[in-house]
């Protein structure tokens, strides 16, 4: 066989979708797993909005399943403008939205539309995991700007201008950061968009998680600096339909018309009938009322397993998250490598979570949690188990 591209060896399997195959087989064989592993919601979407598309369904109509211009369909961009406008006040025109198939999508058009190879980009360590591939991918010099659990995840402003060279072309930041949720402050956000201004860098704002906020707010970046963000969102987290692939971009309408180039190129159209439903969603009467009843569900599910890991993991150390789905639980004080204990707590205890080193060169002896899977009484439960391990391995003293 001829060689493949060598750039295709740059190319992992996502590690959340390599824990959900271990899963599945370990649910085959009939063993209960605590979810604590996925990023994926527990709640769905509104049924209003449910019941609607089954109407929908039963009409003698190609509208849901055809195709659908490259772009999105407009009302879907009106919709999401009109969003936009609403959450954060930001005037956004629905030609400067491109509807991707998913965040992922959205990721991978964008960095293919602003990266050359040798181009320097700053990614927050720890940060999400999805960006590394991408960006060795396209051949980038990844900057890690490192963040810390002392300092609550918040960026370094002067050590950050440190690490600005006549190469850097994009500063990626995720806020609510997965891992970690953190918000990024309105000074950071200030501070951030004049850096970009200033020396003229794209920043690339990963926007997933921004209607589940627990406290504080949402810092929209494209309000500071609307000519060099490019905003990434996804309808996966909200309103959780991560299996119907369903996403947008929002920023200067230049960029936005090649990153949708890219995604015609990849994918022709995004989903159809996702888009219809996600219009429906936006502009519907249960839209604010659907989110807030999700983000107290989860503000209870969090304040759980946040009350448990203190109880029964004392020395675990974690800053509680602020936004998105997950605590990240540092074991360092136990001595423990990230990836030996989640795989142990996955095989042995029955127990599914995210290694740090995932996320991070540093964090190597942290797990990232996720507290919306699962029930409160099973959020308990999972805890108890890891506790237990840690007893197993003579490393926990609460009893
Ligand atoms: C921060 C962040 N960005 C992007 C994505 C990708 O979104 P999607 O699942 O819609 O592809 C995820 C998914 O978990 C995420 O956590």
């Amino acid at each position: 066989m001829k060689d493949l591209a060598k750039r295709v060896d740059l190319l992992r399997e996502s590690p959340t979708r390599k824990i959900d195959s271990i899963r599945e087989k370990l649910k085959r064989e009939n063993r209960d797993i605590i979810v604590f592993s996925a990023g994926q919601p527990s709640i769905p979407p509104p049924i209003e909005i449910r019941e609607l598309m089954g109407q929908l369904l039963k009409v003698e109509s190609m509208e849901l399943y055809g195709y659908t211009p490259s772009q999105g369909i407009y009302e879907l961009r009106q919709a999401i403008s009109e969003d936009l406008k609403r959450l954060a006040s930001i005037d956004v025109d629905p030609d400067s939205i491109v509807v991707t198939a998913g965040g992922q999508a959205a990721m991978f058009s964008t960095l293919a539309t602003l990266i050359e190879p040798g181009d320097e980009v700053i990614l927050f360590d720890p940060t999400y995991f999805g960006y590394k591939p991408l960006l060795d991918y396209y051949g980038a010099k990844i900057v890690r700007h490192y963040v810390s659990m002392e300092n609550e995840f918040q960026p370094d402003i002067e050590k950050l201008k440190s690490q600005i060279t006549s190469k850097t072309k994009a500063i990626i930041i995720v806020t609510p950061d997965n891992p970690s949720g953190r918000l990024i402050t309105h000074e950071s956000a200030k501070a951030l968009a004049e850096i970009a201004v200033d020396h003229d860098i794209w920043l690339i704002t990963d926007e997933a998680y921004k209607t589940l906020i627990y406290e504080g707010e949402h810092e929209y970046l494209y309000k500071y600096a609307p000519n060099n963000v490019i905003s990434l969102n996804t309808f996966s987290k909200d309103p959780a339909i991560p299996g119907w692939r369903l996403g947008y971009a929002y920023g200067p309408k230049e960029v936005i018309s090649k990153i949708k180039l890219v995604n015609e190129e990849m994918v022709y159209c995004p989903p159809s009938f996702a888009q219809h439903m996600v219009a429906r969603y936006l502009r519907s009467e249960v839209r604010m009322s659907y989110i807030k009843r999700v983000v107290e569900e989860y503000r209870r599910r969090r304040d759980i397993m946040v009350s448990e890991i203190r109880s029964k993991l004392p020395g675990a150390k974690f800053v509680i998250p602020k936004g998105s789905m997950f605590v990240f639980t540092d074991f360092k004080e136990y001595g423990l490598n990230g990836d030996y204990l989640s795989n142990l707590l996955l095989e042995k205890y029955g127990v599914a979570s995210v290694p740090g080193s995932y996320f991070s060169e540093v964090y190597t002896s942290a797990l990232r949690f996720s507290f919306v899977a699962e029930t409160p009484e099973r959020i308990k439960k999972g805890i108890e188990k890891v506790s237990e391990a840690l007893e197993d391995l003579g490393k926990n003293h609460t009893k």
